[in-house]
């Protein structure tokens, strides 16, 4: 079991990281927390332990006394060590090497993966001493989750809130995972299109992106360097990848044409529109009692152009069909150009648009291979790791 030491310090935004410890311990992790000493003013010691079922550290004699049972530091035990919320002070005494209770200790002692992610006041944040010391820390190989902008707990506004649990939980995991992708460069396409009618109307579909974006977010857990290229969709930009947000499928079409030469994976999960309003009307369609029709033209159809145009670049084209499935999907493998081919189907339960799951087929040269439902992320795993392979 891989262990994750949570190091707190004094933020109001530490309510959070109990959620965080939470949330880690769900993905089966061994979690130990140490607090500094003013951090357990604001939440207990006692609050974590009940969680994850260790003592919760705080002084350094902790550390001494649990190697004496254990045999073990806590140092060696980590896979990862998250530093949330840091404050300005532990930064800079982290950035100077300077060890005066458990949690600097530890992290001094630790050379597994380390991340930091800052919680403080905007004023502390943009400091030039506060930023000299997080560039010293990443050239010493730490990872900063960036804070968030808003409202702070002083009343300013501005950036300094400790980033979301999610980012932070992300942040994590993707430091556990084995880095197959690290190194290579993925594209990725998610959401819909959307072709405009009039400034008010437009023709679209029900992909919410969450099955390119769960393919984003495991891409870069792997390691790769990630660009989503989005339809509109309402999901967060995932933490670590460069997205890039488009409306229409010719839209999309550049940009999955200035990125491709320079990728090594394209999977393109997005629901493109294959046709889009000839004209668009500069002023909202007005209504008549008449019958009224739009004519539509072909919009380019990208992976077949990925698929014509491929060098090095291992593709994967997504299908979804509603009957004759298989043979639909064999067709647009070949006809697409594909190494891979992930069909899904519109009418099988638990697959397809908006759901947290998804039940497909993956369609390769040599064999079709069905698989069982599983969540979007998980799936996500399967469909790199083939891609890979293929
Ligand atoms: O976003 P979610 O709600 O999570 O739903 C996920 C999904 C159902 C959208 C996803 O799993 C999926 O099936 N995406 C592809 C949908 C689709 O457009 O299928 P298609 O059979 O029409 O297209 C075949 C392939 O050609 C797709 O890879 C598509 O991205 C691509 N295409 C299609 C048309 C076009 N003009 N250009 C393309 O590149």
């Amino acid at each position: 079991m891989k262990t994750v030491i949570v190091g707190i310090s004094s933020s109001v935004a530490a309510f959070k990281s109990v959620q965080l410890v939470s949330d880690l311990l769900k993905e089966g992790l061994d979690v130990e927390v140490i607090e500094t000493k003013n951090a357990t003013e604001f939440v207990t010691p006692l609050q974590f332990s009940s969680l994850t079922k260790h003592k919760t550290y705080v002084n350094t004699f902790d550390r001494v006394e649990n190697y004496d049972v254990e045999h073990i530091s806590l140092a060696k035990k980590a896979d990862v060590f998250i530093v949330a919320p840091a404050t300005a002070n532990v930064i800079a005494k982290l950035a100077n090497g300077i060890a005066e209770d458990m949690l600097t200790t530890t992290f001094l002692a630790c050379d597994c993966e380390k991340i930091i992610a800052p919680a403080m006041n905007t004023k502390m944040y943009e400091n030039p001493i506060t930023q000299e010391n997080i560039e010293k820390l990443k050239k010493y190989g730490v990872k900063f989750v960036e804070p968030a902008t808003g409202l702070l707990a002083c009343g300013d506004e501005g950036k300094g809130k400790l980033a979301s649990v999610d980012d932070l939980k992300e942040a994590v995991l993707s430091s556990l995972r084995e880095k197959k992708l690290a190194g290579r460069k993925v594209l990725i396409t998610a959401g819909p299109t959307m072709e405009a009618i009039d400034p008010v109307r437009f023709i679209s579909n029900h992909s919410s992106g969450k099955q390119g974006y769960a393919l984003a977010k495991a891409a870069k857990n792997l390691g790769a360097e990630v660009t989503l290229v989005s339809g509109p969709v309402s999901i967060k930009e995932p933490y670590g990848v460069n997205t890039i947000k488009v409306k229409s499928a010719l839209e999309m079409f550049e940009e999955v044409k200035k990125h491709f030469d320079e990728v090594d994976y394209v999977v393109m999960s997005a629901a493109v529109a294959d046709y889009r309003p000839k004209n668009v009307a500069s002023q909202k369609l007005k209504k008549s009692d008449d019958d009224m029709s739009i004519e539509l033209v072909r919009n380019p159809d990208i992976l077949k152009y990925l698929g014509e145009h491929k060098t090095k670049q291992k593709i994967c084209g997504f299908a979804m069909e509603t009957e004759n499935q298989l043979e639909n999907a064999t067709k647009k493998f070949f006809g697409k150009n594909c190494d891979l081919l992930v069909l899904n189907d519109l009418f099988e339960k638990g697959a397809g648009f908006k759901g947290d799951t998804n039940v497909v087929t993956l369609i390769t040269k040599e064999n079709n291979e069905k698989l069982e439902m599983m969540s979007k992320e998980e799936l996500s795993y399967v469909i790199l790791n083939k891609l890979m392979e293929v």
